[in-house]
C-alpha cells in the first residue's frame, strides 16, 4: 500500500474540484456533491486476490505462465486462427478459469456497495471471469467490454449454445460442439481478430457524464479500453487504485492516485467515506464457506505467493489436462528456455503490451 505521500503524483498542481489530492477529499467530495454518477474502468488486477493471475505481472501473470505450454507464443490461446486449428489449449484454461470456482473480491463488493446505494452510472470491465455479475451487479450495470464466459455460441453458424450443457463440457476438459453444424463453440470472450461486442460501443462516451470515476487494476495498455479515463469530463476526479501508475493517470489536478495493493486501497477509501463495515458485510455475502475463508485469511502466505501456488496449480492441471509428461513438460522447458530469460526482461509495463500481445499493441480491436 503506498503512503500518503506516494499517492500524489505532483504536490504543487492544486486541484480545482477536490480540496486536496487524496483519498480522503476525494471521500468528501462525494458528500459534499452527492455523486450519484460513478463509472469504473477494471482490469484483471481486482481479480488476483481471488486467485486468478493477472495477464501481465513480470512472474504471476498468466503471458509469462502459459509460455510453458505448447504454444508458440503465449497469445496464441486467445487467438481465433489458431483456436479454430486447436481449440484444446484454450478448453484446458477455460476449465481452471471457468466462472464458479472463484469468489468475489473486496473490490468487486465496492462496485455493488455504490450500487446498493444507487451510486452506479456504469461499471466497464476487461475481465472475462465474471465476478462482478458473482458480486450481485445486474448485468445492465456492466459492460464486459473484453466480453465473458456467461454466454457461448458455434464460430460458424452463430448458434448459442445451452449454458448446462457448456458447463458440463468445460468441467471434463472437453472442446464443445455445435449441436446443429459440428463447428466449434467458444464463449463470447473477444479474441485476437475479434470486434468488441456493441455494447462496448453504444456505452463508450457514458463517462463524459460521470461525477467520478475510479480506475483499478489495470495496465491500462489494451484499447480502446484505454482511452475510457480520458474520455471523463476535465474536472470530474479521477482515481487509480493500482500497483502502480497506468495509462497518465495522475496528469490531471483532480487525478487522485492509491498506489499499492488494491484490496488495501479499496478499504481505505471505504474507511475514508465511513463504509467499511458495510462494505465488509456486502463481501460477507459472497462468501461460501465463511471458515474456509477465516482458514485463508489467517494463511501466512502473502499474495505473492498465494498467486505464484495458484499459477503452479493451474499450469499442471493445464498439463494434465493436455495430457502432458514431464519428460515433455522438460523438453518444452529447455526449448523456451531462451526465449523465457529474454521475455521476462521486456515484459515490464512499459512495453508489457508489445511484448504479450503484439497484435493488440498495433491496433484497436
Ligand atoms: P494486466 O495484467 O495488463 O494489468 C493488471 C494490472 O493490475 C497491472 O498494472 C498490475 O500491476 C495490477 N495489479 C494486479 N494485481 C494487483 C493487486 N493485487 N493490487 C494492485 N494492483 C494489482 O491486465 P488488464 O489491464 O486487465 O484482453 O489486461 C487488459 C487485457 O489484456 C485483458 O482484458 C486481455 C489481455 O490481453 C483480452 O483477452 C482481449
Amino acid at each position: 500500500m503506498g503512503n500518503e505521500e506516494s499517492s500524489i503524483v505532483d504536490e504543487s498542481t492544486r486541484p480545482s474540484v477536490l480540496d486536496a489530492r487524496n483519498i480522503d477529499a476525494v471521500a468528501k467530495y462525494v458528500k459534499d456533491y452527492n455523486v450519484r454518477k460513478v463509472v469504473l474502468m477494471v482490469g484483471a488486477g481486482i481479480s488476483t486476490s481471488a486467485g486468478i493471475p493477472d495477464f501481465r505481472s513480470p512472474d504471476t501473470g498468466l503471458y509469462a505462465n502459459l509460455a510453458f505450454l505448447d504454444l508458440e507464443e503465449p497469445e496464441d490461446v486467445f487467438d481465433i486462427g489458431f483456436f479454430r486449428q486447436n481449440p484444446k489449449p484454450f478448453y484446458a484454461l477455460a476449465h481452471e478459469l471457468y466462472p464458479g470456482r472463484y469468489r468475489p473480491t473486496i473490490a468487486h463488493s465496492f462496485v455493488k456497495l455504490l450500487y446498493n446505494k444507487g451510486m452506479l452510472l456504469k461499471h466497464f470491465t476487461q475481465n472475462i471471469d465474471c465476478l462482478e455479475r458473482q458480486a450481485g451487479l445486474p448485468g445492465d450495470k456492466i459492460v464486459e467490454a473484453h466480453g465473458s464466459f456467461a454466454t457461448q455460441r458455434c464460430i460458424d453458424c452463430k448458434l448459442p449454445f445451452p449454458d448446462d450443457k457448456m458447463h458440463d463440457i468445460v468441467d471434463k476438459a472437453e472442446v464443445p460442439h455445435c449441436l446443429e453444424c459440428n463447428g466449434l463453440v467458444k464463449p463470447d470472450i473477444v479474441f485476437f481478430g475479434e470486434a468488441l461486442p456493441a455494447v462496448f460501443h453504444e456505452n463508450r462516451s457514458l463517462p463524459e457524464e460521470a461525477d467520478l470515476c475510479i480506475v483499478m487494476g489495470t495496465s491500462l495498455t489494451v484499447q480502446p479500453f484505454a482511452s475510457l479515463p480520458s474520455m471523463c469530463r476535465e474536472g470530474t476526479p479521477r482515481v487509480l487504485i493500482n500497483m502502480q501508475r497506468v495509462g497518465g493517470l495522475g496528469s490531471r489536478p483532480d487525478d487522485v492516485l492509491v498506489l499499492g495493493d488494491i484490496d488495501a486501497g479499496v478499504r481505505k477509501f471505504a474507511r475514508a467515506l465511513g463504509w467499511e463495515e458495510e462494505l465488509e458485510a456486502v463481501w460477507q455475502e459472497t462468501n461460501p464457506d465463511p471458515k474456509a475463508r477465516e482458514e485463508e485469511n489467517a494463511s501466512p502466505q502473502t499474495r505473492d505467493e498465494r498467486l505464484r501456488a495458484e499459477i503452479d496449480r493451474l499450469t499442471e492441471d493445464i498439463d494434465r489436462t493436455l495430457g502432458r509428461t514431464d519428460a515433455y513438460q522438460q523438453r518444452v522447458r529447455e526449448r523456451l528456455g531462451d526465449y523465457s530469460d529474454s521475455s521476462s526482461s521486456s515484459s515490464s509495463s512499459e512495453n508489457g503490451l508489445a511484448h504479450v500481445f503484439p497484435h493488440l499493441a498495433r491496433k484497436s480491436h
